[in-house]
């Protein structure tokens, strides 16, 4: 049995904010109160720091094969930057192969996690095709492996890409079984023609990877994700949004009366498109898919969250070193691998640049980094909250302190920082998972492979 009590802290939530004491037995939170009694507790005092739940990253991408290589972040050093950065639950995108049980894929994902993390998992199940076998084996994933989330790319030709029909179907099982279908939003066929078309003319920078992605087709693939929501009767969540005009096909989704969520990521709040014509190839550091957007894009993605069209941040986790890795694309753009580190500034970035700079609440905060997505992918309220009863997931966090995010001192395995240089206000201290600190006065202090896969929770109305 452990016992402890986090005393003289700040508990903030998606609602409160109120000074409090936390007492954790086994791992969950016992009780919430004042003058408590310490016998036999391990009393730690963290005055000054507000206590948040721990985030609830709801898009990483670890040890994940893509663009010909594979991610530097595993489930040991991605779960550790995790809890560094405050993310004490993370749901990873388990990969699926064409004519391959989907079990097979699952535990091909259990495989590579087991043993290694160090906070809790789940996982979203990608689905590239429908048929009699997948039906067959959904049900299964949904009651059995408590995987409750598909997700279905839009783009990637060739690689991941599913057709409509493919989308269409899925939703249609979703809803039936209870799982909430996520997607990856651009049209992926245009995408490849106006891809060749500037390589046959020689257009072979970073900067074309943006200009052949432009934000019209991501605004029609999510406008007509929706509409195929809506003929299904179904949901849809839409990962990392990065630009108007798909924030206003979700906004007119949603005043329609449809259950359509999107997320944004840190990466589209704070940089823009001209990071990809840094010169030497440093523009491959800022390749991701979407792309980052001309800057006047950031205002519209702060209102959606202020305003609620947008609903959650995503790290979209998918690191790849600069040397070796994204330098497969010199000479050819379209072979960057796409992604970067960010699964340990989320939290911070959304914190600093979010609550201090007044573009939304410190109860927004808590919402879009923890409490939503848990919802969301049901885990709440075993995680995204603070309340008797939950698992006691927990960020000491100084809001006063300085850092200046570098690769030189983070803890994610690569070679560069998107944001090097950048300084954020506000830092965690210290993070427990399930009541024992993975991190404590910012020294990692946590068991590898103590993290847990989380069964999930089928999707509910009820909690959103
Ligand atoms: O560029 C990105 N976003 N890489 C990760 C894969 C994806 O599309 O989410
Ligand atoms: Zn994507
Ligand atoms: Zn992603």
């Amino acid at each position: 049995m452990t016992l402890k009590i986090i005393r003289n802290g700040t508990v903030v939530t998606a609602r409160d904010k109120y000074q409090a004491d936390i007492r954790i037995r086994d791992g969950k939170i016992e009780a919430i109160g004042v003058q408590m009694d310490e016998t036999d507790a391990e009393v730690v005092d963290v005055s000054g720091c507000y206590i948040f739940p721990g985030g609830v990253d709801p898009h990483t991408h670890l040890d994940m094969p893509f663009g010909g290589t594979v991610t530097t972040d595993d489930f040991k050093t991605g779960t550790i930057a995790a809890a560094f950065g405050g993310t004490t639950t993370i749901v990873d995108f388990c990969l699926t192969n064409k004519g391959e049980p989907l079990r097979s894929a699952l535990q091909t994902w259990h495989g590579k996690a087991e043993g290694k993390a160090v906070i809790d998992y789940g996982f979203h199940l990608m689905i590239s095709e429908i048929n009699d076998q997948v039906l067959e084996e959904l049900p299964q994933v949904i009651e059995e492996e408590g995987v409750t989330s598909f997700k279905v790319f839009m783009a990637y030709k060739n690689v991941l890409q599913a057709d409509d029909g493919t989308l269409y179907r899925t939703l249609l099982t979703a809803k039936e079984l209870g799982a909430l279908v996520m997607v990856h939003a651009e049209n992926g066929d245009v995408i490849d023609y106006l891809i060749q078309e500037a390589l046959k003319n020689g257009q072979t920078d970073p900067i074309y990877h943006a200009l052949t992605r432009p934000s019209e087709l991501e605004g029609e693939a999510t406008g007509r994700a929706a509409r195929l929501t809506a003929l299904a009767n179904s949901r849809l969540y839409v990962v990392h949004v990065t630009c108007a005009e798909a924030v206003h096909q979700i906004a007119e989704a949603r005043n329609q009366g449809l259950e359509i969520w999107g997320e944004t990521c840190p990466q589209y709040l704070v940089l823009d498109q001209s990071y990809l014509e840094r010169p030497a190839f440093e523009g491959a550091k800022y390749v991701w898919s979407p792309p980052l957007r001309e800057a006047w894009h950031q205002d519209v993605l702060w209102n959606a969250l202020k305003n609620g069209q947008l609903q959650t941040i995503g790290s979209d986790q998918c690191s790849f070193n600069f040397k070796g890795q994204k330098e497969l694309g010199l000479g050819d753009f379209s072979k960057i691998p796409n992604g970067g580190p960010i699964i340990e500034d989320r939290f911070s970035l959304l914190f600093s640049e979010g609550v201090l700079k007044e573009r939304i609440s410190i109860h927004q905060f808590v919402d879009l980094v923890s409490t939503r997505s848990a919802k969301l992918f049901g885990l709440f309220p075993q995680k995204g909250t603070i309340a008797v009863g939950s698992d006691a997931d927990l960020v000491i966090f100084d809001p006063n302190a300085k850092r200046v995010i570098s690769a030189e001192t983070h803890h994610m395995n690569v070679d560069y920082s998107a944001f090097e240089g950048m300084e954020v206000t506000g830092e965690p201290v210290s993070v427990l998972s399930r009541g024992e600190f993975v991190v404590r006065n910012k020294q990692f202090v946590g068991e590898i492979g103590s993290g847990r896969f989380v069964k999930r929770k089928p999707y509910s109305v009820s909690v959103q």
